[in-house]
């Protein structure tokens, strides 16, 4: 079962908000209903309605179902919505007024033992919405359970098209027999109508089919249904709902997707204005997503950037990819980072070229990939890797070898009976592992920050390297939570850095040519990036003082191996 988990509601709160400003969409349907109990609430500034005696609950609720409360309550767990759960013991249909549109559905379970004894490994259910069938014969423990590392909860997220002359999304859950179904909160939130489906046409960002390459992908968005299984903000942290463009997506970091030793490097400008435009208008993702990034850096003809993902079988897959330059002293015009893009091995994109598309550095866009995951050959449906790669396009000599993504979505299609569900996993019990709080586990502690040795190709014809070095600005990048020390007792004030260190640099270069033809070893100049600390007083950012692991720009812009075959006078 593909999951998209939240992993941050109980921390929200504990954030101190940036930014206010108005968020770039506002829905024009937002509900929350908090599943069994009739109080209403407010978690992070959002009102849930209790969906006892509601005007959304079916008049025998109470003959079909029963308000239940969780007999354990996981640290990572808010009150709201998990602590209550409406437990479902026969065809229970929860009605929804909407005007017509796509909308988000998010269900929220939190699969634990419930007052009356119903015992979390014995529910399994069936969710329809509008005649889509959702999930099957599901369970939500299972689903956890074979999360790595294992979560306490989930959300899932579906894109649902309500259609012209309906106004109204039916969402109906059914218990498998001798069975019970529940859910612990459900969240119903309009999106632009054209943000996910109908932003296709030939000139306009042409939806390929990874599969042959020679035939676009048509679909008819009117009657497809999207299940959200992944959203990243690819070489930055998490965006918590409340930092979204008004619709409360949740962003997540991309490090435990990425696969192998090379991770290549994050990079992220600060200071970058994000420039939308009418093909990619403020709403499609937070500025946060493209201002940050991830890039190839050393090596980076050697080994592809990878992310693998666990996704079902025998279903259609919609790949959106995130893409902005921010470097706009290195990388202003065509031809200097391009790259192949790989999607399960085959050639999505032979030559992408952020600038070529957009026209400049800070101007954003997005591509759309679909990928058909097939069943395994004379075998049952189940859990595939979907690999996406990217590796510098030497054909098109561009002046750097390198790659960068900046944010990342991933959608399952429904299947041409109209169905988003797929298996149970195949979960091998063992002695409880307690689900750990999310934010400490998020990553190996240190991990992605591990670079130490940086790398500056020199191409911009020699002087550039110190103008480059006077470029970089210390930037602060948000270790936030989740890094932070398991064994704190103050895990809650999550907002401490895990590294208090900051890094000073010191550079050592040497300025050698590379031999012709290939490109420039990066000996042309070495950036040894020590870990001694610094104080950073004069950080701009530094408003927290524990808030101080700065780290060079160099870091981020350190990654651009040259390619000599260009010369850009
Ligand atoms: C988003 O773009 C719309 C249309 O261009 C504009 O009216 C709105 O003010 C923008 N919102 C934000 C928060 O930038
Ligand atoms: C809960 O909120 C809804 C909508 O804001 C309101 O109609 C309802 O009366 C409230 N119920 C209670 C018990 O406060
Ligand atoms: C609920 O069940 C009771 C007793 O079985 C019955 O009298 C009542 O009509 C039912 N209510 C609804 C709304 O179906
Ligand atoms: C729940 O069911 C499982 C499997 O049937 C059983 O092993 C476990 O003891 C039950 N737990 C409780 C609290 O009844
Ligand atoms: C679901 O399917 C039934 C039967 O085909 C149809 O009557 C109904 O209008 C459909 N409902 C929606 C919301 O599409
Ligand atoms: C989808 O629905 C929209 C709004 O009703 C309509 O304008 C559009 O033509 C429809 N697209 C197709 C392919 O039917
Ligand atoms: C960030 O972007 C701004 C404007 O787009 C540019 O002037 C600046 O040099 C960039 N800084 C870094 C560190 O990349
Ligand atoms: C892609 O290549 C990797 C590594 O060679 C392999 O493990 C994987 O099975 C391949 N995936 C597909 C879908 O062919
Ligand atoms: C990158 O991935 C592609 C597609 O799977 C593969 O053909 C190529 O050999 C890989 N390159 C490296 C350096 O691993
Ligand atoms: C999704 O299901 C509907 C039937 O409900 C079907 O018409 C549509 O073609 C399906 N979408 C895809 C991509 O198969
Ligand atoms: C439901 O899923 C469970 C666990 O995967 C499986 O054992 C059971 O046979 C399934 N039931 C049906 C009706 O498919």
């Amino acid at each position: 079962m593909s999951t998209f988990v939240f992993y941050l509601p109980f921390l929200l709160n504990l954030f101190i908000v940036t930014a206010a400003d108005t968020p770039a969409y506002t829905p024009t349907d937002h509900i929350l209903l908090n599943c069994g109990t009739s109080l209403n609430s407010t978690l992070d500034g959002r009102n849930w309605m209790g969906d006892n005696l509601n005007k959304f609950s079916p008049n025998n609720l109470a003959n079909i179902s029963s308000a239940a409360t969780a007999t354990e309550q996981h640290p990572s767990v808010t009150q709201v919505p998990y602590l209550t759960a409406r437990i479902i013991h026969s065809q229970f249909s929860y009605n929804f007024p909407v005007s017509p549109g796509k909308k988000f559905l998010r269900l929220y379970f939190y699969p634990v033992s419930y007052t009356g004894g119903f015992n979390k490994t014995e529910s399994f259910f069936t969710v329809t919405a509008n005649n889509y069938t959702l999930l099957s014969n599901f369970s939500a423990f299972l689903a956890v359970s074979a999360e790595k590392p294992p979560v306490a909860y989930l959300v899932k997220e579906f894109i649902i098209n309500i259609v012209q002359d309906n106004h109204f999304l039916n969402v109906i859950f059914l218990p498998s027999s001798n069975s019970y179904a529940f859910v612990n909160g459900i969240e119903v939130v309009s999106t632009p109508d054209n943000l996910y489906m109908g932003t296709h046409d030939l000139n306009n960002n042409p939806l390929k089919f990874v599969n042959n390459l020679n035939n676009l992908f048509e679909f008819d968005e009117n009657k497809t249904a999207f299940e959200t299984l992944y959203r990243l903000n690819v070489g930055g942290n998490d965006v918590s709902v409340k930092d979204d463009t008004g619709m409360f997506r949740e962003w997540r970091l991309d490090d435990s997707f990425l696969s192998g030793g090379d991770i290549g490097n994050p990079l992220s400008n600060d200071t970058m204005i994000v420039e939308y435009t009418s093909q990619t208008p403020n709403y499609t993702a937070p500025a946060i997503v493209y201002t940050t990034a991830r890039a190839m850096g050393k090596y980076s003809d050697k080994f592809n950037l990878t992310w693998i993902f666990s996704v079902d079988s025998g279903f259609l897959y919609l790949l959106r990819l995130h893409f902005c330059e921010m470097m706009p002293y290195l990388i202003n015009s065509p031809n200097q980072r391009v790259f192949t893009i790989f999607i399960n091995n085959r050639t999505a994109e032979p030559q992408a070229d952020v600038i070529l598309w957009t026209g400049g550095s800070g101007i954003p866009i997005f591509r759309d990939f679909v990928v058909l995951v097939p069943n395994p050959t004379g075998g049952r449906p189940a859990k595939q890797d979907l690999f996406l790669a990217l590796h510098p396009a030497k054909d098109a000599n561009p002046v750097y070898l390198d790659a960068i993504l900046n944010g990342l979505e991933i959608f399952k299609l429904n299947s041409s009976d109209g169905s988003l569900a797929g298996t149970n996993p195949e979960v091998v019990l063992d002695p409880p592992s307690p689900a750990v709080n999310p934010g400490s586990n998020k990553k190996k502690s240190g991990g992605r920050s591990g670079i130490h040795f940086a790398v500056i190709g020199g191409v911009v014809g020699g002087v550039a390297v110190i103008l480059i070095l006077l470029g970089f600005v210390i930037s602060r990048r948000r270790r936030g939570w989740k890094d932070f020390d398991n064994n704190s007792t103050n895990t809650k004030s999550s907002w401490a850095p895990l590294s208090t260190r900051s890094r000073s640099t010191r550079t050592s270069a040497s300025a050698e040519k590379g031999e012709g033809g290939g490109r420039l070893p990066f000996s042309s100049l070495f950036v040894m990036v020590g870990t001694t600390t610094e104080d950073d007083t004069d950080n701009e950012f530094s408003e927290s003082s524990e808030e101080a692991e700065a780290e060079a720009a160099l870091l981020k812009s350190n990654s651009l191996t040259t390619s000599t075959a260009t010369s850009r006078s």
